[in-house]
């Protein structure tokens, strides 16, 4: 125990002093690797007229009274101050792109009086600092971009005007760290794309869970320099991605309520999954795993990533979990290292219908290994060092529901394949390996194509492509949507090649959602009564924690509504501003 403490003491201040040795250097090296990428990719537009010039009115030229108002791709060096002076007088502009240009810098006076700003694309420029009032005005901002900049520095109160924000993208910038309560007043903020920057820890606290309007849908983190796994308070995270870091132990001390984690790509060897168990998708390929433990808790989980793992130091775990997880439809253990010798008992689930077993060791396997998963209905073999499937004729009869298995990249012998295929054929089960992908004498006769993606039937990306249609529709929807997609997903039994059929009925689905909305109507009306006492109990709350902090708290907004319910009032920011 001592010996531990003592460890971790040590551990920690190796760490601390290393990162304060490395980490300035290696911000430094970030900002110039990626300024050159950006200086040769703007080579592409040198010979734009406003190349290293000045945005100024003049420039902007707005004889159209456009609302939109596109200015990418020219090369611009400098916003002049003055440009603000041309918005306000009743002429608002909506959304402006600013990316690929050579901006370095912003001031508070820059975006001073582009009050009805929803989208502001800053992307590709070389920003390297957001200040706290760069965007002060920018009170109905919904999507800001600030993708593949320089930005290394985010004051602490760089985004606290930003009340409407919805989407934020910081991705491919040199961010080593947040400030705590980075995102304390952005209650709307549904977006948070920060992959492919420098960040190593971040603060517990960036968003005020309590008076967050929704869940955060993505928060990104991926490919970033994680050694630990990061505790995020929210009210709740759709989707989280955190693969591409050095993470070595997944662990948490709070719950954390995820519902997708991809944390693949990591170094993890330990995990532990007791503070996660609310989460329906676990992506843990590419790991190192050696222990996991509490998977048998995660009575919602439905999607399992094992794959290219060493099976053989888990396979305890393994064993005694997977069957007690009802919901897991979808497991996948490719490349672990799993061979006849360590499948026997391994594997017993009544829900799992999609099995991928590809890239292991099987030279033979025998059927009766994976009897006890008889609602199978996708089963994955390719890849492996097969000749032989013993009791192959039991496949229909262990099997009642499979429907499809691949078989391809092995090393089967013709005259036995042929039998094999030959048996297939006669029952219900097909096979998406080409027949000829065998051995005569010791010849290969031809490759497969591999024409089967391994895709489960309900991937976040399903969920992604229809919540962007869905974004128009009102964010509340979003959680109505995901409801269905679980309950569409149970009901189709179909498997992975059935996808067009789910796509099918994805499109019904959008067009269930104005019927939905009629829903919506209803439970509102049924609500009301209940909101009402919520309302003066929350009421209450507020006033309690003005009382206690006493900082200025956006409560409810809607898009250009003129006031906050605090009693802030857009007079006021502005007001404010000219001020300062
Ligand atoms: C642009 O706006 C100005 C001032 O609001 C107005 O006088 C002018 O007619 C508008 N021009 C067009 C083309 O709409
Ligand atoms: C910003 O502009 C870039 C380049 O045109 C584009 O790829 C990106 O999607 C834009 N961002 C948003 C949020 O529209
Ligand atoms: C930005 O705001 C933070 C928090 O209020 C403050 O500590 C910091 O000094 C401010 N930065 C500047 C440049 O004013
Ligand atoms: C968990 O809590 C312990 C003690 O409270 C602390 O030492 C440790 O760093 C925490 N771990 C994480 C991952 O936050
Ligand atoms: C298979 O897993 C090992 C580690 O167990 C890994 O090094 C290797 O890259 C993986 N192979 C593939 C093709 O993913
Ligand atoms: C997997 O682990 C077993 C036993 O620990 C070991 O014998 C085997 O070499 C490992 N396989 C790989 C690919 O590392
Ligand atoms: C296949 O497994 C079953 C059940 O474990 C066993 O009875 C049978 O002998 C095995 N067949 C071969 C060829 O090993
Ligand atoms: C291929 O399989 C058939 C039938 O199982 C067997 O008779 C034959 O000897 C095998 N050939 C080779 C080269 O293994
Ligand atoms: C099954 O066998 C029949 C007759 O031998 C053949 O016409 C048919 O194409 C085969 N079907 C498949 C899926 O191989
Ligand atoms: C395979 O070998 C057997 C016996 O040596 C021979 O009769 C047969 O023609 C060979 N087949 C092919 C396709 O070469
Ligand atoms: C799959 O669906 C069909 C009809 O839609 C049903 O008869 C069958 O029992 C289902 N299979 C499973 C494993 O639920």
């Amino acid at each position: 125990m001592q010996f531990t403490v003592r460890c971790t003491i040590a551990y920690l201040c190796a760490g601390i002093v290393s990162l304060l040795s490395v980490a300035p250097s290696r911000g430094d090296e970030c900002v110039s690797m990626k300024r050159d990428r950006h200086r040769t990719l703007m080579e592409e537009y040198r010979h734009s007229p406003n190349w290293d010039g000045f945005l100024t009115e003049d420039t902007l030229n707005l004889r159209q009274n456009e609302t939109e108002v596109d200015l990418s791709r020219q090369g611009f060096k400098e916003v002049h101050w003055h440009l603000s002076s041309i918005v306000g007088d009743g002429y608002e502009i909506f959304e402006l792109n600013l990316a690929f240009n050579n901006l370095e810098e912003l001031n508070e006076l820059t975006f001073l009086k582009f009050y009805s700003l929803e989208t502001l694309n800053l992307s590709n420029n070389r920003l390297q600092t957001i200040s706290n009032l760069t965007f002060g005005s920018l009170i109905r901002l919904v999507e800001l971009d600030l993708s593949f900049n320089l930005i290394h520095t985010l004051e602490r109160q760089a985004f606290d005007r930003l009340y409407a924000l919805e989407s934020l993208s910081l991705r491919e910038n040199c961010l080593v760290t947040l400030a705590p309560n980075q995102f304390h007043f952005n209650d709307h903020l549904s977006s948070v794309l920060l992959d492919h920057n420098q960040l190593a820890f971040l603060p517990p606290i960036l968003f005020d869970p309590i008076t967050m309007v929704d869940e955060i849908y993505e928060l990104d983190l991926s490919d970033n320099n994680f050694r630990r796994m990061p505790y995020i308070e929210t009210k709740e995270i759709a989707l989280l991605k955190i693969d591409n870091n050095h993470i070595e132990t997944l662990t948490v001390n709070k719950s954390f309520n995820v519902r997708a984690l991809q944390i693949q790509h990591n170094n993890i060897y330990d995990a532990d999954l007791f503070k996660f168990n609310r989460a329906e998708h676990i992506d843990l390929s590419h790991n190192n795993l050696d222990n996991i433990v509490g998977l048998h808790e995660m009575n919602q989980l439905e999607y399992l990533d094992l794959s290219s793992n060493n099976v053989s130091k888990f396979d305890y775990n393994l064993k005694y979990s997977i069957r007690n997880i009802p919901s897991l439809v979808t497991l996948r253990l490719q490349n672990c290292s799993l061979s006849e010798h360590n499948i026997g008992g391994l594997l017993a689930s009544d829900s799992i219908l999609n099995l991928d077993l590809s890239q292991n060791n099987f030279v033979r396997l025998n059927v009766s290994d994976l009897s006890r998963m008889r609602s199978l209905q996708y089963l994955s073999l390719n890849f492996n060092y097969l000749r032989e499937l013993i009791s192959y004729e039991r496949l229909g009869h262990e099997f009642p529901f499979l429907e499809l298995v691949s078989l391809s990249f092995n090393r089967w012998n013709c005259t036995y394949y042929d039998q094999l295929n030959a048996y297939l054929n006669r029952t219900h089960i097909r096979s998406t390996s080409d027949p000829r992908d065998c051995y005569i004498n010791g010849t290969h006769v031809t490759d497969s194509y591999v024409t089967d993606a391994f895709e489960p039937q309900y991937t976040m990306n399903h969920i992604k492509r229809d919540m962007t249609v869905l974004r128009n529709l009102g964010r509340n929807t979003i959680y109505f949507m995901y409801a269905l997609f679980s309950t569409i997903r149970g009901q189709g039994n179909e498997t992975a090649l059935h996808q067009q059929r789910l796509d099918g009925q994805l499109h019904d689905l959008e067009r269930d959602v104005d019927r939905l909305l009629g829903m919506l109507a209803f439970l509102v009306a049924i609500f009301a009564a209940v909101l009402f006492v919520a309302v003066v109990y929350g009421g209450w709350r507020l006033v309690r924690k003005w009382q206690h902090d006493r900082t200025v708290k956006v409560v409810t907004y809607n898009k250009r509504a003129n006031e906050f319910s605090n009693g802030v009032t857009v007079n006021d920011v502005i007001r404010d501003n000219s001020t300062a």
